[in-house]
């Protein structure tokens, strides 16, 4: 197979951000059993929060998030208050539990609540949770918002992350993907987040949008590089039109072909390095001091629902509307709709939709994926040994294998896989080896069990 067809082949694999993935996800888990699980967590489990806000001021075309438009602040009031009783509500289920390592505020663009919302709930996080003296509390953000008093309140509400969307700086591409943020926008809000003392920044760049040229991101890159943010996410746009009806806004006719994206990944990816950025995993970049680059020479770098992580929780509980929890015994997402999830939580019932409980064999597998997308290797054997199992089961993946390792893209040795240099682009591939749900898989018996 060449890499062209290798990468037509990855269109559709999924990006491993869980495993098994979402659209798995099933009505049988329900709030009663989100409350059972979060009973049984103890005082070792220590915690990471996602607390999502589905609100942006206005859609951007290639958007592909879960977010709606609203120009009044009405709707972000009544939210926030909602999104507090959650809180209230999920804490009320834990008899006990560890402490907080991780706050993440995901959108959306969170930061639109109102700064006095913002306040009240990072209050009532203090209250309601054993915060960890080191939390790390990141949160996602919006340059063309960022003012100096919320630069000011996110420092005193104990922030001390902040991810900016960037996506490209060239006049003709911001149009086209109905996004326009000047240069001098995005160093203002580096700037005013700087002054306020919050320095671990991160920004969004995105590849394969319309009308982008290698000269283009080349530029952009160029000038993200002079604001020097600890890490920079570089991700391929996924257009979708069928599921997000905005993208129609994008005309097909002007998107990069797949060799033109892959050109445009590789020159912005080769101008990171050259400015001295590692790469991190499938779409990150840090510079060496960063704490994701720390810990990706650690080998303690994670892959959860926000794509890598230096999130060390154990047990991750989500907050607000469509959100996803991930703990020990399984997967749970709230209800998508406003309305829906408001009514259950005044109604005093976890607003659970779906969600997934995992078997071992799903909690091997999903470490040996995130081993696979994080560190490029996995020794099963050891892996399988750490939740009790031996790895004779994973024989059927390792036959999976077998193409890219015709390819040279992976190398097995007894139980040891490991991606190599040329094969990282498709680490995905390998991983799909050992997804017992992927169609057509080989992996194991379990799709076909579960069809009849
Ligand atoms: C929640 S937004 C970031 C915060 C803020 N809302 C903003 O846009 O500035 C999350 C990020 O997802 C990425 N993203 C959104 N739609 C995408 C798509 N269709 N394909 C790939 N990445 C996408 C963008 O890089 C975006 O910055
Ligand atoms: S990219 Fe960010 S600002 Fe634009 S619509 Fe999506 S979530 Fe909102």
């Amino acid at each position: 197979m060449t890499e062209t067809q290798l990468s037509y082949a990855m269109r559709n694999v999924p990006r491993y951000t869980s495993y098994p993935t979402a659209p798995h996800f099933h009505a049988g888990v329900d709030g009663n059993a989100y409350s059972r699980w979060l009973e049984s967590l103890t005082p070792d489990d220590s915690l990471s929060l996602y607390l999502h806000v589905p609100f942006c001021r206005e859609i951007c075309h290639y958007c592909g998030c879960h977010t709606k438009a609203t120009r009044q602040d009405a709707p972000l009031v009544a939210y926030a208050k909602t999104l507090s009783r959650e809180l209230e509500l999920v804490a009320s289920h834990l008899k006990a539990s560890g402490p907080v390592r991780h706050i993440h505020w995901g959108g959306g663009t969170p930061s639109l609540l109102p700064e006095q919302s913002l306040i009240e709930i990072a209050g009532m996080l203090r209250v309601l949770f054993n915060l960890a003296p080191d939390v790390e509390h990141a949160i996602e953000l919006d340059p063309r918002y960022v003012t100096i008093s919320l630069s000011d309140t996110l420092a005193r509400i104990g922030v001390n992350r902040a991810s900016l969307g960037i996506q490209d700086l060239d006049l003709t591409v911001q149009k086209a993907i109905g996004r326009v943020q000047s240069y001098e926008v995005v160093k203002t809000a580096v700037s005013r987040l700087r002054a306020a003392g919050l320095n671990d920044l991160n920004f969004d760049l995105m590849y394969g949008l319309p009308h982008q040229t290698l000269r283009s991101i080349r530029e952009t890159v160029a000038r993200t590089i002079e604001l020097r943010p600890g890490r920079i996410a570089l991700f391929g746009y996924a257009h979708v039109p069928w599921m997000k009806k905005h993208q129609r806004l994008i005309s097909e006719d002007s998107l990069p072909g797949s060799a033109e994206r892959m050109e445009l990944a590789d020159a912005a990816r080769s101008d990171l390095l050259a400015a001295g950025y590692r790469a991190i995993g499938l779409d990150h970049f840090a510079l060496p001091d960063d704490s994701m680059a720390i810990a990706e020479e650690h080998g303690e770098l994670r892959r959860n629902f926000q794509g890598y992580t230096t999130d060390s929780g154990e047990q991750l509980l989500g907050f607000g509307v469509s959100s996803i929890g991930k703990l020990s015994k399984g997967y749970v997402q709230n209800m998508p709709d406003v309305g829906h999830w408001r009514r259950a939580i005044e109604d005093g019932e976890l607003p659970v939709a779906r969600g997934m409980e995992l078997s071992t064999d799903d909690l091997l597998r999903g470490r040996i994926i995130e081993q696979l997308m994080t560190d490029y290797r996995c020794d099963l054997s050891a892996t399988a040994a750490s939740f009790g199992e031996t790895p004779q089961g994973l024989l059927g993946s390792i036959d999976a294998l077998d193409e890219l390792v015709r390819e040279g893209f992976v190398v097995v040795n007894g139980w040891n896989v490991q991606v190599s240099a040329k094969g990282r682009p498709f680490v995905r591939l390998a991983a799909a080896a050992f997804d017992a749900y992927l169609e057509g898989s080989s992996a194991g018996t379990k799709r076909h069990s579960l069809a009849v």
